[in-house]
C-alpha cells in the first residue's frame, strides 16, 4: 500500500519545470529531492501536496484521486491527513506560539504531544508571540504546528533552511520519528546532502524526471 503515488506529472509555468515524475512513497518512507534553485521543487511538493494541479498527471494521495476529487474532498484530506512544512513558515504573527499549535490541534481533533515540543526545542518558548521569536523558532513551531495535527504524510520544503547543522539534524530526527511511529511518510525538499542521504531515497529533480544522479 502506498500513501503517495505520483504518476507521469509535468508542469510549466513559463517555461516548462519537468515531466515524466514517477515515484511512490510507502508508510514509514522518505525522499528527499534536491535541485538547483529555480528546478520547480517548491512546484512538485505543491503538486503532490493537494495545493497544485499540474498541467499532467495523477497525484493519488492516502487512496484519493485528488485531482479528479471534488474540492470538498481534498480540502478535508488536506486539513485531516496531510502535513505542509513550507519553506517560508505561515504563522499567525500576532498569536503566542502555543496558540498557533494549539489551534492545530483543535482544526483536526487531536491532542498535542508536550513531549514533541521539548524534543524539538521550544518547549520553553511557546508563551512568545511568534514575532518575538528567532527565524529558527519560529521554523520549528511550524513545525509542531504540522505534527500537531498527526498527518499521515508530510510534506517538508527545507524545513531546517533557518537552522544551524545540530539543531537541523534533531528536528529531522523528529521528522523520521514521527513517520516511524505513525507509519507515515516524508517527502522533503532539502539542499542539504547529509540530511538528504537520511533518507529512504534520494532524488534529483530534472526537466525529464527525477534522478538518482545530480
Ligand atoms: N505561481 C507561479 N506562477 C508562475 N511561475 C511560477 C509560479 N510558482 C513558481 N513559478 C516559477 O517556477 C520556477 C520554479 O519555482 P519553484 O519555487 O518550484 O523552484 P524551487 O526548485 O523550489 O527553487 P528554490 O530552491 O529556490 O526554492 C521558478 O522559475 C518560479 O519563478
Ligand atoms: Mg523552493
Amino acid at each position: 500500500m502506498s500513501l503517495l503515488d505520483a504518476r507521469n506529472i509535468s508542469h510549466a509555468f513559463d517555461y516548462p519545470l519537468f515531466e515524466n515524475i514517477n515515484f511512490s512513497l510507502s508508510p514509514k518512507e522518505s525522499m528527499a529531492i534536491l535541485g538547483v534553485s529555480g528546478s520547480g521543487k517548491s512546484t512538485l511538493l505543491h503538486i503532490c501536496s493537494t495545493l497544485l494541479t499540474p498541467n499532467q498527471g495523477e497525484v493519488i494521495l492516502c487512496d484519493h484521486n485528488i485531482y479528479q476529487d471534488n474540492d470538498d474532498a481534498r480540502l478535508t484530506l488536506r486539513r485531516y491527513d496531510v502535513g505542509i512544512i513550507f519553506q517560508s513558515h505561515y504563522l499567525f504573527k500576532g498569536f503566542f506560539a502555543n496558540e498557533n499549535v494549539e489551534l492545530a490541534s483543535l482544526l483536526s481533533d487531536k491532542t498535542m504531544d508536550d513531549a514533541l515540543l521539548k524534543r524539538l526545542g521550544i518547549a520553553d518558548f511557546m508563551h512568545y508571540r511568534v514575532g518575538d521569536l528567532s527565524g529558527g523558532q519560529q521554523q520549528r513551531v511550524s513545525i509542531a504546528r504540522v505534527l500537531a495535527k498527526r498527518p499521515k504524510i508530510i510534506f517538508a520544503d527545507e524545513p531546517t533552511g533557518n537552522l544551524d547543522d545540530k539543531t537541523a539534524q534533531e528536528v529531522m530526527n523528529v521528522l523520521f520519528e514521527y513517520i516511524e511511529h505513525e507509519n507515515a511518510a516524508l517527502l522533503l525538499v532539502t539542499h542539504n546532502q547529509q540530511l538528504a542521504k537520511q533518507c529512504t531515497y534520494v532524488r534529483h529533480l530534472h526537466l525529464d524526471g527525477l534522478k538518482e544522479e545530480a
